[in-house]
């Protein structure tokens, strides 16, 4: 598609957005209105309206849990790409060949068979045992960051710890020799932006060229693994398959890299944030650090960093007494069926340790599950535990900054401040 008739449709696109939030529309409201606004209230306007409810834009919303739950599970309904609802055709080439884009094309957003197929290549690191084997990794690389920041009386909590341990924890996980944080940080942001949809002709170059890195990355990775093939990581035992497409294992792989950490920096922040403003949360934490796993399952049902999925039915069929033609969008709200009051007591209150937690779809449900919930739980909890037992009066230091998106819900910047003054060395003090 030209450049011209991308940059007029994202104009259009826009401002259709934006119009439909002036009159009202559900889905105008939470699409064309500042992407670092509060959602809840807008959750629970969404849910005021009933149980599915229509958008102007063609799509359907609901904030039920019950809903939600049962159409994540159900057969008749498939996915879609998250980027299918943005007007701006986002495909990129490089020398005539067409880039793959993992969350347009992964098994994330393909429906069985295929995806079973593809699932099922990188399912075993992920079970309890596969598990099992990353938990000391996991330790080593929270510790290896907390001694980094323990330089430093201040640091920013999202850089500087909660982007790092995700990123070195799924790289060692896929095989990466000297994981550069720097770029794959770049590459995640831009891939996760445009799930919002891409904004301006800036924002889709910038996915372009982050699509361009990614794949000469993956495609260093993919060459130097089969030359010298790793003990147990994910990419050397796909580069071994025969029966696996370059497309394939190029959008496997860079779904496990940027599912593995732009969602997780998310839950550790806001896990941390949550802390923070709770003093009670903090002093049963300091006291029992194995509270940490209620804290971050807890931080999950309350500010999930995925907000909402979608799925459409492959058949024209009845949702809650309306009849959606086939291939129409339903969105599921996961932040708002989180705090559906008809599951969750007190859904608005931050309460770690409630009996019906497990209930939250912020790992989705049905065939689409989440394949990196356990990881990103132990890797969660961990980091918990090990920041507040380093840093017991760790504290905020400065206004928190919100990521400007609607679809991954955390902070762009935490600062904090330690509590713990530097020690001098003898040579600085002497010095
Ligand atoms: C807090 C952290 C995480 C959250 C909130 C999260 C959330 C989700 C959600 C909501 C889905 C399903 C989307 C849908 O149904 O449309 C999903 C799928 C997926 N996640 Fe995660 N995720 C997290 C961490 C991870 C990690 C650490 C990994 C891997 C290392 C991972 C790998 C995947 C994969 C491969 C899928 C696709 C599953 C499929 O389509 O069968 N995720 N995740």
């Amino acid at each position: 598609m030209s450049t011209v008739k991308n940059a007029a449709l994202l104009f259009m696109g826009r401002n259709v957005v934006r119009l439909q939030a002036l009159l009202g529309d559900p889905a105008g409201r939470l699409f064309g209105t500042d992407p670092t606004r509060d959602p809840y209230p807008e959750f629970e306007r969404v849910r005021g309206r009933g149980v599915l409810v229509r958008s102007r834009m063609g799509l359907y919303l609901t904030a039920s849990h019950s809903l939600s739950s049962s159409l994540l599970r159900d057969p008749g309904f498939g996915t879609l790409a998250p980027n299918a609802l943005s007007p701006v055709d986002s495909v990129a080439h490089i020398g005539g060949r067409r880039l793959v884009n993992p969350v347009e094309e992964s098994f994330l957003v393909l429906n069985p068979p295929e995806h079973t197929r593809l699932r099922r290549l990188v399912a075993p690191w992920f079970t309890p045992r596969g598990l099992r084997a990353q938990e000391a990794t996991v330790e080593r690389v929270v510790e290896e960051y907390l001694d980094e920041v323990a330089e430093r009386p201040t640091f920013d909590l999202v850089r500087d710890f909660a982007m790092r341990v995700p990123i070195q924890v799924i790289a060692d996980l896929l095989g990466v020799p000297g994981a550069d944080h720097a770029a794959f940080s770049r590459w995640g942001s831009s891939l996760v932006k445009a799930i919002d949809g891409v904004r301006d002709l800036g924002e889709m170059r910038e996915l372009h060229r982050s699509l361009r890195e990614f794949d000469e990355f993956l495609g260093d990775l993919v060459e130097h693994r089969r030359r010298e093939p790793g003990p147990d990581d994910v990419v050397s035992a796909l580069v071994a398959r025969e029966d696996l497409s370059r497309e394939d294992l190029i959008a496997t792989t860079e779904l496990l890299l940027v599912a593995g950490f732009e969602t997780t920096v998310n839950l550790i922040g806001n896990a941390v944030l949550a802390v923070l403003g709770e003093p009670e949360v903090r002093e049963r934490l300091l006291a029992d650090p194995a509270h940490a796993e209620a804290v971050v399952e807890e931080a999950l049902r309350f500010d999930p960093p995925v907000q909402y999925t979608v799925r459409v039915p492959f058949e024209s069929t009845e949702v809650a007494g309306t009849r959606v033609p086939k291939g129409t969008p339903i969105m599921m709200l996961i932040g708002g069926a989180n705090r559906d009051p008809e599951v969750f007591a007190d859904p608005h209150r931050f309460t770690p340790g409630r009996p019906d937690v497990r209930e939250h779809l912020s790992f989705s449900s049905g065939v689409h599950y989440c394949l990196g919930a356990g990881l990103a739980r132990m890797e969660a909890a961990a980091a918990l535990r090990g920041l507040f037992r380093r840093f017991p009066d760790l504290r905020a230091a400065g206004p928190v900054t919100r990521r400007p998106s609607r679809a991954i819900r955390g902070a762009a910047r935490i600062p904090v401040t330690t509590g713990v003054r530097k020690r001098h060395t003898m040579v600085e003090t002497i010095g």
